[in-house]
């Protein structure tokens, strides 16, 4: 009898709080686009200073480092195409920057992330 108790508790429990994980479940899922620290320090290093917050105003309006996970899955991809291109062809940063500039590899490193969140659409 006390074992039938436990039970029925055990089973309302599971039962009330299964909503919740599978909405906790749901949100991680949708974080999985987020930068991977090797390219977030690239990124950080070389670029926030003018597409981060209190950079520049023109700059940050194209893409801001602070604002990317606010960024919907296709504007990732699409603003993660522009990165790659332009520190390819050596636009970004631009010429007057007296930081770090990405290393060859780094170049590579930031071009294999874009294209894994590349999405069809
Ligand atoms: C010294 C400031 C500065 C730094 C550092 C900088 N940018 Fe920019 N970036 C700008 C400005 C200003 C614009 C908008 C005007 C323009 O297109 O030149 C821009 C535009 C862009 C654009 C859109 C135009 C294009 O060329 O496709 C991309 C993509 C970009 N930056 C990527 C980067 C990346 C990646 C880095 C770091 C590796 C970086 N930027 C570093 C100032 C900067």
């Amino acid at each position: 009898m006390f074992a039938a108790a436990i039970l029925i508790v055990s089973v309302l429990a599971t039962i009330s709080f299964y909503p919740s994980v599978a909405h906790s479940q749901k949100t991680a899922k949708s974080l999985t686009t987020s930068i991977p620290e090797n390219v977030k320090t690239v990124l950080k290093n070389s670029c926030a200073a003018c597409h981060g917050d209190n950079g520049s105003g023109m700059a940050m309006g194209i893409w801001n480092l602070n604002q990317w996970d606010t960024y919907t899955p296709a504007k990732q991809a699409k603003k993660a195409n522009a990165i790659c291109k332009s520190v390819t062809n050596g636009t970004m940063p631009p010429k007057s920057f007296a930081g770090a500039k990405p290393t060859a590899t780094q170049v590579t490193e930031i071009c294999t992330w874009a294209s894994s969140i590349q999405i069809n659409n």
